[in-house]
């Protein structure tokens, strides 16, 4: 690993040690932006969500009840819109997952009262009142301002009930449909931007085999219809991470039906199913074989985009990681089928590592989903009754709002890497754009949970002004925000990007992320 150290570097990096105690005089690295040669658009629907009818997500996490105690809005707990509607959710994905291949939409129309009640035999064996249907999820979506992505049933359902259930949702028209969701309080259709054909198809979704589910999705997709104009982006249901087998019969056998095909992939600490690791009071070898892990992404991202580019040289069909985040054994004493688990400063890195690998992938990613929103896996925000917070995970997605929409630019940099066994991770990830209001902006990862370090940036092609910038960062690894201290975690104001020269200096603390924005002319 090469490392370029410069007289001046090492005299910047040493007199910022004096400033800042968590910083060694470590060896600068040198970041070469290149503004001179843009990028793909960072389609902003890469910092899209997912909310499945699973644990504390759906009920109790958005939906309580118009009489519910805890305050709310047709139902919907206003902390928790209040919360999105800052971050901005470009996109939701709903209602699975696992669960769309088991469900049924026409139970979840009408009055909520004498919708039909059953058992939800993914997540927990709870019983499913329906009371969120489809009205409720489109509401929703509209009242936060994402575009609805829907995941129609393959497994179990029909091709008649998924045209049937697009049709009550875009017709126009005064078909039968259309005239029931009018009756059910929904006069205009809503705009559903993306649609998806099964999930997990090789999985929870059927079991099926690519071939099988490449005849299935043309199948389905021939019946996929809706009024010009209003048609749905349609989606494949994807391989699992390392499944390059599935995605090259799915591109050979249907790359003209699709628009996107989907991915998933989940960090696990241990990398095993069965003892996945917990979320908090982990060791450093675990916070670094989380941070290994998660760079898998960049394998995935890399070889499925190749696979697609032998059927779709100009990349018009998008690859949609609609799952991934950290996945962590449960918390203890919480319903094992529920994915609850605590979200700490690691989750925040990982975060941090894979928005930039989407940057750099913008080309052929185009849509991310994290799973999930609320109170399950890798959430956004946690709630305890009437009482939420937002998790480290939050605060990444908020800081990183100036990329979306931002025109990638090209970032050149060795940095050291951290052997653990025979694997190594780098040491520090970055990520540079160029906003729609002509501002630079910088995203600085330092993964190394004991050492600061010194980065150095030259951008050719521009004449770097000021920054200002927002730090994440705190003294325990598994630091994060509790019902009691809900803060603990928290961005804060960063000033220590420094232009000299034309060169940009910043000392990166260690297990820190910074986001720095040009300053205004
Ligand atoms: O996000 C939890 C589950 O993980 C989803 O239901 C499924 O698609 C995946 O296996």
């Amino acid at each position: 690993m090469k490392l370029r150290t410069t007289l001046l570097g090492a005299l910047a990096a040493a007199s910022l040690l004096a400033a800042s105690a968590n910083c060694s005089a470590a060896d600068t690295i040198s970041i070469t932006v290149r503004a001179d040669q843009p990028g793909a658009i960072i389609n902003p629907a890469i910092y899209g969500q997912f909310a499945e009818h699973l644990g504390r997500l759906i009920y109790e996490g958005i939906w309580v009840g118009e009489k519910s105690s805890i305050p709310n809005t047709r139902g919907y707990r206003n902390d928790v819109i209040a919360a999105l509607k800052e971050l901005g959710v470009p996109v939701l994905r709903w209602p699975g997952g696992c669960f769309a291949d088991e469900y049924n939409w026409r139970e979840g129309i009408g009055p909520r009262e004498s919708r039909p009640r059953k058992v939800n035999t993914h997540w927990g064996g709870v019983v499913e009142d329906n009371s969120f249907g489809t009205h409720e999820f489109m509401d929703f979506a509209e009242l936060i301002g994402a575009d609805a992505y829907v995941n129609a049933n393959v497994g179990t359902g029909t091709p008649r009930e998924m045209a049937e259930w697009l049709e009550y949702m875009t017709s126009d028209s005064t078909s039968t449909l259309a005239d029931l969701r009018r009756k059910n309080g929904r006069d205009k259709p809503w705009k559903v931007k993306y649609f998806a054909m099964g999930n997990e198809t090789w999985g929870c979704g059927g079991n099926m085999r690519p071939e099988y589910y490449a005849d299935l999705y043309r199948h389905y997709i021939t019946f996929m219809k809706a009024p010009e104009g209003a048609k749905p982006l349609r989606i494949a249901s994807g391989g699992n991470g390392s499944g390059l087998p599935w995605t090259e019969v799915l591109m050979r056998e249907a790359t003209k039906y699709m628009d996107a095909i989907s991915v998933h992939y989940y960090t696990l600490p241990t990398g095993k199913w069965d003892v996945k690791g917990t979320a908090t009071k982990f060791t450093e070898d675990e916070w670094w074989a989380t941070v290994v892990r998660t760079y898998r992404m960049e394998w995935i991202v890399t070889e499925h985009s190749k696979v697609m580019d032998k059927y779709d040289a100009e990349k018009r069909v998008g690859l949609y990681v609609d799952e991934w985040g950290t996945w962590y054994d449960v918390e203890p004493g919480t319903n094992p089928g529920f994915l609850y688990q605590q979200n700490t400063l690691r989750d925040a890195v990982v975060a941090a590592v894979n928005l930039n690998i989407f940057h750099d992938h913008a080309d052929r990613v185009r849509m991310t989903n994290i799973a999930q929103m609320v109170n399950v896996l890798q959430a956004m925000i946690l709630t305890d009754k009437d009482q939420m917070l937002l998790t480290p995970t939050y605060h990444v997605f908020h800081m990183y709002k100036p990329f979306r929409g931002a025109t990638r630019l090209p970032v050149e940099f060795e940095a050291p890497r951290h052997k653990l066994g025979d694997v190594s991770a780098p040491t520090l990830t970055a990520s540079a754009a160029r906003g729609s209001d002509g501002k630079l902006h910088i995203a600085l990862v330092n993964l190394d949970p004991r050492e600061g370090l010194a980065v150095s940036l030259t951008i050719p092609g521009a004449t770097p002004r000021n920054f200002s910038g927002t730090i994440l960062t705190a003294a325990a690894m598994d630091a994060h925000n509790t019902f009691d201290k809900p803060a603990a975690v928290k961005p804060a104001a960063f000033s220590g990007a420094r232009v000299i020269q034309g060169v940009v200096r910043v000392e990166v603390p260690a297990k820190s992320i910074i986001v720095l924005s040009e300053a205004g002319k």
